[in-house]
């Protein structure tokens, strides 16, 4: 749970505290208030990352050189977590300049790499750009995967972080590969990588099985009684292993690209009862397809909750303007359930709620 937040320098925010309730908050906002910026500094203290940000020093307030982002969560105990981006320098002097790390990350005032700092404070968010999930492209359903696991799972953090940094090498090294033939070490140095690959691929793929068998198990009863809609999602798995890698061997080094893995995986979602299923972003309509989303994130919150026993806190972003009254009905339900904050440009949508405290920006 979250208590407070202190902005410094972060987006359009140059120093600023904010503090919520257990319960429900409300941040309520016009158009380029910052209301969405200050779900992102949560997602930040929470992930170690932006959920949209292209290079993270674009979270840093223009012409300034340092950001923090300074939260005090609660689970089992209080602990303060603390980002602090740079533009890998600041100025120290008369056009001075001193290199500075872009990232740090801290917990209790100690540095911590991303995978340690990852996951202390747990949320789930939601707004509107997740429409996107159903029609938008596998990078951004992989991405959904990355961040729910990895909320839970020290293991699933190390395994892509490896995965990653290993699909470069071996790129590269097809590459050279191509480019120089006759080098003839590159074969070997090959079987490195895909064993380093295969071991992490392994478990990043059986991890994100389980979260989508979980998924389509564990469907959240409110919303199958009131929307009375059946999801499903349909793995759709890129198998690493030897004799894959075999098979793509030429094509690979033509390529100069590594062909198969979990870096290919995609999911779909499904509607309909099991025998005729349909897929989700071609035959269905705008609302089920909304609705689909807010099936998904509840399975997340379900997901999160039996992984640690913890309940995230909810963070929704705008969703209202896109959801028609019995879905907001179906959120309003869901918001009693966890800390959740809310933002919105028009406080009618709010009105309803049983709210604890209010912002107002
Ligand atoms: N690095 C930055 N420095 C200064 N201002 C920034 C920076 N990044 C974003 N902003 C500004 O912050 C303002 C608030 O953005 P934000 O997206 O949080 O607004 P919002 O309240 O969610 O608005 P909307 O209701 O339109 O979604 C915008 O005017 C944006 O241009
Ligand atoms: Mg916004």
């Amino acid at each position: 749970m979250i208590q407070k937040i202190k902005l410094t320098n972060f987006r359009n925010f140059r120093e600023k505290l904010f503090s919520f309730s257990p319960k429900t908050t409300v941040i309520i906002g016009d158009n380029a208030t910052g209301k969405t910026n200050i779900l992102e500094s949560l997602f930040l203290i929470s992930t170690g990352k932006s959920f949209h940000a292209h290079l993270e020093e674009e979270m840093i307030k223009n012409s300034e050189d340092i950001a923090r982002v300074k939260g005090r969560v609660t689970s089992d105990e209080s602990m303060n977590l603390e980002v602090i981006l740079t533009r890998g320098r600041i100025e120290v002097g008369d056009d001075k300049f001193e290199k500075t790390p872009r990232k740090k990350l801290l917990v209790n005032g100690v540095s911590r790499r991303l995978i340690d700092f990852a996951g202390n404070f747990k949320v789930a968010l939601f707004g509107p750009w997740d429409m996107d999930l159903v029609t938008g492209s596998p990078s951004g359903r992989r991405g959904f995967l990355d961040t729910v696991l990895s909320g839970v799972d020290w293991e699933y953090r190390r395994a892509i972080l490896s995965y990653e940094k290993g699909l470069r090498q071996r790129n590269r090294l097809l590459w050279q590969i191509r480019e120089y033939p006759s080098a003839g070490s590159g074969r070997m140095r090959l079987i490195f990588w895909n064993q380093l690959l295969i071991k992490n691929g392994d478990y990043i793929s059986q991890k994100r099985q389980e979260l989508i068998d979980f998924f389509n198990n564990n469907e959240p009863m409110t919303m199958h009684a009131k929307v009375g809609m059946n999801y499903k999602l349909s793995y759709d798995k890129s198998v690493i292993s030897e004799a894959r890698l075999e098979q793509y061997r030429d094509e690979e080094v033509a390529a100069a690209t590594t062909l198969v893995g979990p870096h290919r995986d995609d999911f779909v979602f499904l509607i309909g009862e099991s025998r005729k299923t349909r897929d989700l972003s071609r035959f269905g309509s705008r609302g089920e397809q909304r609705m689909a989303i807010l099936w998904l994130k509840l399975c997340e919150l379900a997901f999160v909750e039996a992984k640690t026993s913890e309940k995230p806190t909810l963070l929704l972003d705008d969703i209202f303007s896109e959801l028609d009254h019995d879905h907001r009905a179906i959120v309003m339900e869901i918001v009693n359930n966890q800390q959740t904050l809310i933002t919105t440009a028009d406080p009618h949508f709010v009105e309803n709620f049983k709210v604890s405290e209010k912002i107002k920006l």
